[in-house]
């Protein structure tokens, strides 16, 4: 054997160490702050007290799992790791998570104050990133329900299925106001109506029953860019801002939100993630927001529109009021830079320890500190019991636009033919946060597609047939349920300038029923309203389902009849896809806000 060099050495001494400290108990410092039973304040006042300007620093920095390692939390004491859109373990599943997530917090309560750090990931409609959860239908789904209770029963299992993973935060829910069905998260919003996101907001106050903070997003005026453009420029004045955009957060706060995260985009020209008005003096002294500022992947690098995390950068953000910066792989950089700063008096110490009793009293208050290793002993991850309630949500949410009397179908009976893209495709009737980033067309382990749906409702004794196409259909069909609408995009990817038509492959299906004359439903698929008002007059039936998420036999369970319809549009159905309307603006509308009819 050749003699180990002596870097290895070392190497082999530290494994040999850190797999001694398995049996040996952790010697932390001890203090009041350890102590449960002693206030919030006074437990963060005593540990601030212990705190290196290192350490205080660490717990406003938020790395990317796929840029930072365990031994690099416990070096750089750092506070919060995230997954990004699609960042996962391997294997992705609920016991990968867990092994992740408890090595990181291993390493975090291996420094020595031992102050656990949080694990972040979007988990916006269920716990998306991983694979077998339970997919629930986007926002923009559960606002045409209007049924704030049911949200925050989805908040409650989707926290469950969060918790049992290990994750302790999630950047959900987002409270935009979209004003323009172009913009890309268009889905992510309740509704159009500041009164109906601000109700919804209920959803917090379910995930953080279950000990799982929740962060409202994306402060302020993410929805009210000029022309929908994703990370735009939102031109009101602060009267319109407020009346528009704030109502929301008000709600949130009022819910106990643990965290905002900042806009990408600008009000006025001015970057938000600058603003010390709208961080500081609004949210924080006005609206008394009480949890942490959480700023957007990369949003600070934004501020002074040079490439690159600069020293302006970082503390203009931080100076506004910005807590935790997530730097998903410029992590390093953000604490040097930061460091410098404060050493150079241009961010003061108040802020930093205002940054810190903010982060530390929601680890506290959350009990991050009692409870550093995840409960494996529970079972709710993607259970029937919450594919129940998705699928109770996906049928609430089906907003019924137009029927000449085809609806409801009759189960047990009959010939239906089944065609469109969306039909059989639970990765489009998932769209975007779906176990990636942009989400994509295809398989969702565990999914029940739409066609799948209409299958099992219907029963034996119909015919059912399906072809994507609709190649096989004939007059001999009783009724064509056409299922058409978007495919899968996220944030900018989903910006459609050029307006909001159906594609070429719709359009061709949609021909094809038509010129055999069949009875046709039409059941669209989508993130936002789409332009079908030239098409309309064609169809017997249309019915909005949105982006229903795993659960497709929602959907049929409407167009069976076995729920009756009862969503009412949440937006505005724009008469011309390219000309975005809102109720009260005098716009041209297909279907006005609220708008749904029933059987
Ligand atoms: C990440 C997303 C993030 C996006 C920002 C992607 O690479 O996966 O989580 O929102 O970048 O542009
Ligand atoms: C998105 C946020 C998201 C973050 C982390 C950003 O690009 O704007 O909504 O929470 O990425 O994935």
């Amino acid at each position: 054997m050749r003699p180990l060099r002596p870097l290895l050495l070392a190497t082999a001494l530290l494994l040999a160490t850190a797999a001694s400290c398995d049996s040996t108990p952790e010697t932390k410092v001890d203090g009041p702050f350890r102590d449960s039973k002693r206030p919030v304040a006074e437990r963060v006042a005593d540990l601030l007290a212990r705190m290196s300007l290192d350490e205080k620093i660490g717990q406003m920095t938020q790395a990317e799992r796929g840029s930072i390692s365990p031994e690099e939390v416990t070096e750089f004491r750092v506070g919060s790791i995230l997954s990004g859109g699609g960042s996962v373990p391997t294997p992705n599943n609920r016991g990968g998570w867990v092994a992740m997530v408890d090595a990181y917090q291993k390493a975090a309560l291996a420094t020595p104050l031992g102050i656990p750090f949080i694990y972040g990931s979007d988990a916006v409609h269920g716990h998306n990133n991983v694979t077998g959860a339970t997919i629930f239908p986007h926002n923009i789904g559960l606002g045409a329900t209007r049924d704030p209770q049911l949200a925050e029963a989805i908040g409650a299992a989707t926290a469950t299925e969060v918790a049992e993973t290990g994750v302790h935060w999630t950047f959900a829910p987002c409270v935009c106001v979209a004003r323009d069905d172009r913009w890309g998260r268009t889905y992510e919003s309740f509704s159009e109506d500041p009164a109906i996101v601000a109700s919804m907001s209920s959803v917090i106050k379910g995930l953080q029953s279950q000990q799982v903070m929740a962060t409202a997003k994306h402060y302020l005026g993410d929805g009210g860019t000029t022309g929908g453009k994703d990370q735009g420029n939102t031109e009101l004045s602060i009267e319109e801002l407020r009346r528009l955009h704030l109502p929301p957060y008000e709600a949130a706060i009022k819910h106990n939100v643990a965290s905002v995260m900042v806009s990408f985009s600008s009000w006025n020209g001015t970057k938000v993630h600058g603003s010390e008005f709208l961080i500081t003096k609004l949210l924080k002294e006005e609206l008394k927001f009480g949890g942490f500022v959480v700023s957007d992947w990369n949003g600070v690098d934004q501020i002074d529109g040079a490439p690159g995390l600069s020293a302006s950068d970082v503390r203009t953000a931080i100076n506004a009021g910005v807590d935790m910066v997530m730097a998903p792989a410029v992590w390093r950089e953000f604490i040097q830079v930061l460091k410098a700063e404060v050493e150079a008096g241009r961010v003061p110490m108040s802020r930093i320890d205002d940054a810190n009793r903010r982060i530390l009293a929601k680890k506290f208050e959350f009990g991050l500190f009692e409870r550093t290793k995840t409960n494996r002993n529970t079972a709710a991850f993607g259970s029937a019991p919450h594919r129940a309630l998705a699928r109770q949500a996906v049928a609430k949410s089906q907003v019924l636009l137009k029927n000449s009397g085809v609806l409801p179908l009759k189960a047990g009976t009959g010939r239906i033919f089944v065609a469109g893209k969306n039909a059989d495709n639970v990765g489009n009737q998932s769209g975007g946060w779906t176990l990636t980033w942009q989400g994509s067309p295809g398989e969702v382990p565990g999914g029940t597609s739409i066609l799948k749906g209409i299958r099992e409702v219907a029963g034996s004794g119909a015919t059912i047939t399906y072809a994507q196409d609709g190649s096989g259909l004939d007059k001999s069909y009783d009724v064509a349920v056409v299922v058409i609408g978007e495919k899968p995009y996220a944030e900018f990817e989903g910006d459609r300038m050029e307006g909001t038509g159906l594609d070429g492959e719709d359009k061709a299906v949609l021909e094809k029923v038509r010129a055999l004359g069949v009875p046709t439903v039409v059941v669209v698929v989508s993130g936002r309203p789409l332009e079908i008002g030239s098409h309309l007059d064609g169809w017997n039936a249309a019915l909005a389902a949105w982006l229903p998420g795993t659960e497709g036999a929602g959907v049929a369970d409407v167009l069976f009849g076995r729920q009756v319809p009862s969503g009412k549009l949440p937006m505005t159905w724009p008469a011309d896809g390219g000309h975005p309307a809102n109720a009260g603006d005098g716009k041209a509308a297909l279907f006005p806000l609220g708008f749904g009819l029933t059987y």
